[in-house]
């Protein structure tokens, strides 16, 4: 290797300097690096990440940067020339990674937060370094299997029959795509193919039926009751007028934990109509499917385990990192029927026999082996302990619940569902307009943002404007939400004296 194409970082950057002269550890070469400067950067960045974690607490909850500042910082062409990995690496962590909402501060309220524990980061960590592709059996059977046992736990926790399977997915909007996808070939890919979803229905479902080829026309948004739970008449309505008009029913959806309010649509009574009417039934667990850990989730999921699809996001309420989705279906053949396609370059993965290749049962071939930082972490935590963060944090929303429901300036927009608070200011003895609480109620959140360490976000209620905090960190305390709530107050008020009230 000539010396003009040996990379800075060789020569310049601090870990790896006190390598053995002459031995491999000495340079970097094309694009290895010995194992000493290896070494040396993971636990640089482990120090980084640890040093992160730790120092949450005292941090603001969001900083972000307008995209000039940010511009002028980092255009650059690519450097032709490698630079010290240490400065790399110090650089990612001033430069880049804090201007973040940061998602697992304990005071983090804000849209759906997710904090991750550290064996899930490590898992990531060692899955990349182990290089797994778990696309199929011959490729990677330990983590296939391993992939069998992790989604087989959750189908348990679901109270899911024996005999359903399912995949990690990149999140919950993917598993909501290869659920229609299943579902749209069990009706046999009808011409003029309609679902159902609520109105408080995450836009991933629009966005996935949409892909599979559903008309915009043809997805059919349920209206919600006071409750914001899907309208049972409404849907049956609908479905016999398609059918009457010649429409071809492909599934309907419902919510386990609507992102808005944490509304669970009536599983039960939903789950009974698809089976009278031969329906394919999905159920959006994304945000709310891991409370079946605990008794009180179990009981307000009850029905779920009729679906014939639920989809559920690991990185938010089983504490991973990005990206952990699964889907689990009823009739794994479902899923294998409507992906499992055949290419002569892959025919020597038809390996073995009685195992799944996992890129039969969904969209992606190559795959991130996503199964190992769940595993992980229930190895090393137990189940006892996510069971625990869970309820938990249910039980912080109920508190936080109670105190709105007793202070003066606060109102309860809509009853805590799984974690999820929506309140406002509105003084009880105000008598405002609704423009003038959204004004007053904006304004608070804009203080929450720029001048408080948590950050909350809001949503809109049948047009009434409501804050909404969603409590699902395993580091948050009474302490963290009882502060934002009064910071909140304390806000209100002056938004309110400014007002005139
Ligand atoms: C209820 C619900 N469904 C689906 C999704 C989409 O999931 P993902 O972002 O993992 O694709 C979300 C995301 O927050 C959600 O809250």
């Amino acid at each position: 290797m000539s010396q003009d194409s040996k990379p800075e970082s060789a020569s310049v950057s601090k870990p790896g300097q006190d390598a053995v002269p002459g031995s491999r550890d000495e340079a970097i070469e094309g694009l290895r690096m010995p194992p000493k400067l290896m070494l040396d950067l993971a636990r640089q960045a482990a120090e980084l990440v640890v040093n992160r974690i730790e120092s949450l607490p005292g941090e603001m909850a969001w900083d972000g940067e307008f995209r000039q500042g940010l511009i002028d910082d980092l255009k650059e062409d690519p450097p032709e020339k490698g630079r010290p990995g240490q400065e790399v690496l110090e650089r990612a962590a001033r430069d880049i990674l804090p201007w973040t909402l940061r998602l697992d501060h304990p005071r983090s309220f804000g849209f759906i937060p997710s904090s991750p524990t550290w064996p899930g980061i490590l898992a990531e960590f060692m899955a990349a370094g182990y290089n797994i592709n778990a696309c199929t059996w011959l490729v990677a059977s330990g983590p296939s299997q391993l992939e069998l046992v992790v989604i087989d736990w959750i189908r348990r926790w679901l109270g899911y029959p024996e005999g359903a399977g399912g995949l990690f997915t990149s999140g919950g909007s993917s598993a909501s795509l290869d659920a229609f996808v299943a579902a749209r070939e069990a009706a046999g890919h009808p011409e003029r193919g309609t679902v159902y979803m609520s109105d408080q229905s995450h836009t991933a479902l629009l966005r996935a039926a949409n892909i599979v080829g559903i008309r915009r026309e043809c997805i059919r948004t349920i209206p919600s009751d006071r409750s914001f739970r899907l309208d049972m008449e409404a849907l049956k309505a609908s479905v016999l007028e398609d059918r009457a008009g010649g429409y071809s029913p492909v599934a309907i959806c419902a919510n386990a934990g609507a992102g808005s309010t944490g509304a669970i649509d009536p599983l039960e009574e939903m789950a009974q109509f698809c089976s009278e009417e031969g329906i394919w039934f999905h159920v959006d667990a994304a945000y709310g499917g891991f409370a079946a850990l605990t008794e009180a989730g179990k009981r307000l999921l009850r029905g779920i385990e009729r679906a014939d699809s639920i989809g559920l996001d690991a990185h938010k309420w089983l504490f991973q990192p990005y990206e952990a989705g699964c889907l689990l279906v009823r009739d794994i053949q479902t899923l294998e029927a409507a992906f499992g396609f055949r290419h002569n370059m892959l025919q020597d993965t038809q390996w073995g026999t009685n195992h799944p290749n996992f890129s039969d049962r969904g969209l992606q071939l190559s795959r991130s082996f996503r199964a190992l930082k769940v595993w992980m972490s229930i190895q090393m935590f137990g189940v006892a302990a996510f069971r625990r963060a869970v309820a938990n944090a249910m039980e912080l929303a109920v508190q936080a619940e109670a105190y709105i429901q007793g202070s003066p300036t606060l109102e309860v927009t809509h009853p805590v569902t799984l974690g999820i608070v929506c309140f406002r200011i509105n003084p009880d003895d105000a008598a405002l307009e609704e423009t003038a609480l959204e004004q007053i109620n904006r304004s608070v959140l804009a203080q929450i943002f720029w001048n408080n360490s948590a950050f909350i976000s809001s949503t809109s209620l049948r047009r009434k404007f409501s804050l909404r905090l969603c409590i699902i960190n395993h580091n948050t305390t009474w302490d963290d939400v009882l502060e934002t709530l009064q910071a909140v107050e304390r806000f209100g008020k002056e938004a309110l004296k400014a007002f005139g009230e």
